[in-house]
């Protein structure tokens, strides 16, 4: 099927479902929001920034002289730490509870606002201790811990970088992300729980500074969080819990430029580096804040907030460590896995916290219809009154599941659509206004200009499918890729000129609501976690037994994709290799060593050649129809025809592991 194809195919949803006239009255967002941003775009961000406190107030909302390179709120400056807590302690909310912990142990603390200012207050002294300067860069590898938001807050609040590391992440690929960003300090744990043990963190931050690795790195502060054992260095190892204690709890927030940098975050690209997405303050913010308030309708009084993402990923930063915070929100973050002790966990602390608006993933919705109604009927959700959905196309199955089992069928649910890059939410119905479809992230919010781009750049009606960009500047978008300018260029301003190319195929439905297609890139997306095919390919080469390698995502009923590998074994190796079982688990487990265990390959397929174009290219095509188990498409551009059949041959005699 060609791309064309794919994007016409698509269920005609019937199915919508309006707001209840309650929820209507009460929300936070009204239909004039739509209005005032079509009548004056840059006015309605200038509205939604000046809700924050601004230390100097900007006088010019955007720059675009010199695009792609935007400016927003350029001579504006502020303090993102100062506008997520101060101002609320300032504005008599400090006993406002922020943070309530959910250790995966069942331990629990409980952070005001007042407290967890306290808290980055002292981080803060202790950064600046350590000699961390406006601009330098932090690196931040954590389990889901209350000292992870504090820390990102501290760095945050001296003008300093951070540049968070899924825990998940292994010591090659923490390593190269310190070295890229060249990170003066890196902030971890000993550890954190997962699925009912004790997770070593420690061992792998020494895996990457070890033999002068990362020489940048001039100290290493330590959470203890599960008292495990740890190899220690003197000279750069401290302890959080003791430095905290000996640091003065006072500190003026001072005011940075709208443009000064707040964080890198490295998100996987088409080639085999990661690509380091460089995010600045005021625009950040202001889109992480206004999103925040008006997708999940948020009354800062009354919810109770959970978004089940890690601090690693971007959804983790702006709806769980800015977004919400800014909004003077109160927010559950939980440390565990949702299985632990048993699949009721999640439900268990939405019942306990009466969490009222819930943002998870389509991968996690899936896990749960799988096992049932059951396991959530034992629980008392009542409390719900929004749900969200981000980081991969909802099926309209389970969207409905969400919606009738979740959701009551009565909470509406919000598919949001966004990036790394995006940096905050930028497609999504609004609850109390938009008629939801199962599905569909349905429209642009207010402010934000897209459209979907045929193969020559024209754009689509209702009814058709293309490329998704976005057409005009927007504040919180990123602004660059870290020391690689060119990157940035080629990879979202050249497609199209003047637009930005998300990486996304769309289709608007007749009435003009937008459905996402999936990745039109080498770029997978695996329980919402974004993978890079040519990345994992070089992990696999890197193994002394693969001479070649070809990366496909195939769809998977749960992950949405699953990372299917062929290889070639390199010849001379053949002898030293067992079973082919055996091949396939020495080398997944290659690829969790070398990038950590989110990469890891579902399926390994060992071929003795893959299908490449004349001119060498290798036609991830065939081998994704191959992966999916449907007939091989067009070959005829293949150098030799054959090559398929014996793939298929093999496949249908049952070699594949
Ligand atoms: O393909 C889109 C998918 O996730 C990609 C962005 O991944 P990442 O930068 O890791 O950010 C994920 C969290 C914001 C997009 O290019 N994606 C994200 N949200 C949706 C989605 N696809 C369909 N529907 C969504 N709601």
């Amino acid at each position: 099927m060609s791309q064309n194809q794919e994007f016409e195919n698509l269920a005609n949803e019937t199915r919508s479902f309006p707001p209840t006239p309650a929820f209507t009255n009460a929300a936070i967002a009204k239909p004039e929001l739509y209005e005032s941003a079509r009548a004056d775009r840059l006015g309605f961000w200038a509205d939604q920034a000046n809700q924050l406190h601004w230390h100097k107030s900007f006088t010019k909302v955007l720059d675009w002289s010199n695009p792609p390179f935007a400016k927003w709120f350029e001579d504006g400056e502020l303090n993102i730490s100062y506008n997520c807590l101060d101002r609320h302690v300032e504005a008599g909310f400090g006993k406002r509870v922020a943070l309530f912990f959910e250790g995966e142990p069942g331990d629990t603390k409980v952070f005001t606002y007042r407290d967890l200012l306290n808290e980055v207050k002292k981080a803060a002294n202790l950064l600046l201790k350590l000699g961390v300067s406006p601009g330098d860069r932090v690196a931040i590898y954590m389990p889901m811990i209350p000292e992870a938001i504090i820390a990102m807050q501290a760095v945050a609040r001296v003008g300093a970088v951070h540049s968070v590391i899924f825990g998940g992440f292994s010591a090659d690929s923490l390593a190269s992300r310190i070295q890229d960003a060249e990170a003066k300090i890196v902030i971890t744990a000993d550890g954190g729980f997962r699925k009912g043990k004790a997770s070593a963190l420690k061992p792998a931050v020494d895996e990457a500074l070890a033999n002068q690795n990362c020489p940048s790195v001039e100290h290493v502060l330590v959470v203890q969080r599960t008292k495990g054992e740890v190899a220690w260095n003197p000279v750069t190892d401290l302890w959080w819990h003791e430095e905290m204690q000996v640091v003065s709890n006072q500190h003026e927030a001072l005011g940075f430029g709208a443009e000064h940098p707040l964080f890198i975050l490295y998100t996987s690209g088409t080639t085999g580096k990661p690509k380091g997405i460089m995010h600045t303050t005021g625009g950040y913010l202001t889109q992480a804040s206004y999103t925040h308030k008006n997708v999940f309708d948020l009354q800062p009084a009354q919810d109770i907030y959970w978004c089940t993402a890690d601090v690693g990923w971007i959804t983790g930063h702006t709806y769980v460590a800015y977004g919400p915070l800014a909004n003077g929100s109160t927010q559950v973050i939980y440390e565990g896995t949702p299985d632990t002790p048993d699949w009721g966990r999640w439900w268990d602390i939405i019942q306990k916290y009466h969490v009222s608006i819930f943002y998870t993933a389509p991968t996690a919705i899936r896990s749960f219809m799988k096992l049932g109604r059951k396991v959530v009927q034992h629980y008392d959700l009542s409390s719900i009154r929004v749900l969200g959905s981000v980081g991969e196309p909802i099926n309209p199955e389970a969207w409905m599941w969400y919606r009738e089992v979740i959701g009551s069928n009565l909470a509406p649910i919000v598919d949001t659509w966004w990036q790394t890059e995006t940096g905050a939410i930028m497609i999504s119905p609004l609850p109390g206004i938009t008629h939801t479809k199962p599905g569909s992230a349905q429209v642009a919010v207010p402010g934000i200009e897209l459209a979907i781009l045929d193969e020559a750049g024209a754009p689509v009606g209702p009814g058709h499918g293309g490329y998704l960009t976005i057409s005009e500047p927007w504040p919180a978008m990123l602004r660059g890729i870290w020391k690689d300018p060119e990157r940035f260029q080629e990879t979202y301003w050249d497609r199209f000129p003047g637009s930005y190319f998300a990486g996304d195929g769309a289709k608007f439905d007749l009435d003009g609501d937008l459905w996402l297609l999936g990745r039109v890139d080498d770029v997978m997306n695996v329980s919402g976690h974004r993978l890079s095919t040519a990345e994992i390919e070089s992990a696999l080469v890197s193994h002394p037994f693969v001479a070649e390698a070809a990366v496909v995502g195939a769809k998977d009923e749960t992950t949405g994709q699953a990372i299917v590998a062929f290889v070639i074994l390199r010849s001379s190796q053949l002898n030293d290799l067992g079973s082919e079982a055996d091949t396939s688990k020495i080398l997944r487990d290659h690829v969790a060593k070398e990038i950590g265990a989110i990469a890891r390959p579902r399926t390994i397929i060992v071929v003795s050649e893959l299908p490449k174009t004349r001119s060498g290219k290798i036609m991830r095509r065939l081998l994704r129809d191959v992966a999916e188990d449907r007939p091989v498409g067009d070959i005829t551009t293949l150098t030799d025809t054959s090559v398929m059949d014996t793939i298929t041959g093999k496949i249908n005699a049952g070699h594949s592991e």
